[in-house]
């Protein structure tokens, strides 16, 4: 070896980091964090008989009748899934201001959930007393004078459908609608009715995001909103520390775990939410971000199973303990591989 060699070999490093990534089980003997079916919550969308199946930005993802929705959900269970989301898509003649039917116990969300519950008892059920799928302008409370959600007034309607999701028998009810104080008041009225079982996922940390067009598109709620938005409750994508309150607030007024919402812009959110409270901390991987995915992939230009997986190893390394996924049955079946 000459001078010179022996010289600039001993610049080298002692610690080689590339050592543990030689072979795949010294990978995966290293490796930090694990994916498991466990932490996988399968959002699905269940639609009356009359109404269109398909969601033209989502493919892969349909809106199922009750009786579809249990076969789907038999065949999530046998892949792992844990739990499932659901989001009900009432006709349009059936929505009003008052997003009356929310409160018939006969509207095909409770439908669903009760055969859900029937059929499988060890599947966890999700549901969500938002009202946007039953207002005719869109939104997910009541309008009172101008055109902003009166938040007290939608605050009382929530427990209300809530009560009835528990009921029927959702494990976990799911608010989605971001008023102020409705974590409390749920609980509340749950407890006073007995269902003080039933827990309490907020979407604590939920911002006013671009990338929901795909689900108000599945719901119908998007020809309803028109133009208008939702920012006047749900979070300004700038902001950080608001997220944090947020979450502080939801688990002082009894939330058992807390979402962030959307998933992959919004993974320091999500970090620091696990990192400054330690409770149960949900991700959503957003119908807008799994429409990307899928239309990237349809194109050749990324592989939908390849990236879809790093995405949810992604969601635990920030720190959720689960994620809510359009993707989550593709990813339970990766797993089994
Ligand atoms: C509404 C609700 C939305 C989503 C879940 N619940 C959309 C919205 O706030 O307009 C979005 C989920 C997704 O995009 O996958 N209560």
């Amino acid at each position: 070896m000459s001078t010179a060699n022996s010289y600039f070999l001993g610049q080298f490093p002692t610690t080689r980091l590339r050592r543990h990534r030689r072979f795949e089980w010294m990978r995966q003997l290293v490796a930090e964090t694990v994916l498991s079916s466990n932490d996988l919550i399968w959002p699905t969308f269940v639609r009356e008989e009359t109404l269109s199946p398909t969601i033209k930005g989502m493919p892969g993802v349909v809106r199922f009748t009750v009786t579809e929705l249990v076969e789907a959900a038999g065949k999530a269970q046998e892949l792992g899934i844990k739990a499932l989301a659901l989001f009900p898509v009432i006709p349009i003649e059936k929505r009003c201001e008052h997003a009356m039917e929310a409160l018939n116990a006969e509207n095909v969300l409770l439908q669903a959930i009760r055969a859900l519950k029937r059929s499988y008892p060890h599947l966890g059920i999700i549901s969500d007393p938002a009202l946007d799928s039953f207002t005719s302008h869109g939104h997910d409370g009541l309008i009172k004078g101008g055109d902003d959600v009166a938040n007290d007034e939608t605050v009382q309607a929530l427990c209300k459908h809530a009560l009835l999701q528990a009921e029927a028998g959702a494990d976990i009810v799911a608010p989605s609608d971001m008023m102020d104080g409705r974590v409390g008041a749920i609980r509340h009225y749950l407890d006073a009715h007995g269902y003080q079982d039933v827990a309490i996922m907020s979407y604590a940390a939920k911002y006013a995001s671009a990338f929901y067009n795909p689900f108000r598109e599945a719901l119908g709620s998007d020809q309803c909103l028109g133009v208008k938005n939702k920012k006047t409750y749900q979070m300004d994508p700038a902001n950080a520390c608001e997220a944090l309150r947020e979450v502080a607030l939801d688990i002082s007024e009894g939330a058992d775990s807390v979402m962030v919402k959307p998933g992959l812009p919004y993974l320091d959110i999500i970090h620091q939410v696990k990192q400054k409270f330690m409770v149960p901390t949900f991700a959503f991987h957003v119908s807008g971000e799994y429409a990307m995915l899928k239309a990237a992939s349809t194109q050749g230009i990324v592989d939908y199973e390849k990236t879809l997986f790093e995405i949810m190893l992604a969601f635990k390394r920030a720190g959720a303990d689960g994620i809510l996924s359009y993707g989550a049955c593709d990813v339970a079946k990766l797993l089994k591989k």
